[in-house]
């Protein structure tokens, strides 16, 4: 396949960006600078192309990680809201990328994308029990060692027109007056304001900081996405 396609095809930029990335020299194989973007390389060398001294993933699946702003629906598409599918850039939309898991519409950070099904699945089945860092803002008394006892003892929540639910240990931890951070290890709907509603808060802004291995990087602003490197993949899926 020529190499400009590889490239667009694995999520680096549009065929004319990474026209200019070949041209200006920061694209090689085997070590060796391509700069004509209608270069054919063979499935064998697929692992040996570099895009800025690092190898690139020639494979079909793709992943980000984006800073969810406040203000967005957690889908690819909705007819009267802003929503994360908008966020994507041009090449990308027609990759069949979709977010794993949800952020309520006022929640920010943390939000993984990705065409690859069977993660996305996995990442979100009751089975998986990586970490799930949350920092809370709330309205009320201070949480106090009572509810981190509670918390982390797991407990069933019990809601008006609901089916009692049980809830596995939560790790939480006090911060100033009216902010905490919350871990929790799975991810039943609304569950953060949920347990806070349980004990008399309620949550003003919510910012989830890390799944797993997986959080923002540096400097990474609302609305910023960055393209997981293998070994941010190799984590994701340890
Ligand atoms: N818990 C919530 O209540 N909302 C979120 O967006 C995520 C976790």
């Amino acid at each position: 396949m020529r190499i400009d396609k590889i490239l667009a095809n694995s999520g680096y930029g549009t065929r004319s960006q990474v026209k200019e990335y070949l041209r200006s020299g920061r694209v090689c194989l085997h070590g060796q600078i391509i700069t004509d973007p209608g270069f054919s390389v063979f499935d064998k060398d697929l692992d040996s192309i570099t895009l800025d001294g690092s190898p690139i993933r020639a494979g079909s699946y793709l992943y980000f990680c984006l800073n969810k702003p406040d203000g967005y629906v957690t889908a690819m598409k909705d007819d009267h809201l802003p929503c994360v599918g908008d966020l994507l850039p041009e090449h990308l939309k027609t990759k069949k990328l979709a977010p794993v898991g949800r952020l309520d519409y006022h929640t920010t950070g943390v939000l993984l994308i990705t065409n690859e099904g069977d993660l996305s699945h996995k990442l979100t089945s009751p089975k998986w029990h990586k970490e799930k860092v949350y920092l809370v803002t709330y309205e009320g008394p201070a949480l106090t060692e009572k509810e981190v006892q509670l918390f982390a003892q797991g407990f069933t929540l019990h809601e008006k027109g609901h089916e009692p639910e049980k809830l596995k240990p939560a790790q939480l931890t006090l911060l100033s007056d009216g902010q905490c951070r919350l871990i929790l290890t799975e991810g039943k709907t609304h569950q953060v304001k949920r347990m806070l509603a349980s004990q008399g808060r309620s949550v003003i802004a919510l910012h989830r900081e890390s799944i797993g291995s997986l959080c923002l990087h540096e400097g990474q602003k609302p609305g910023e996405m960055y393209a997981l490197s293998e070994d941010e993949i190799a984590q994701l899926k340890e």
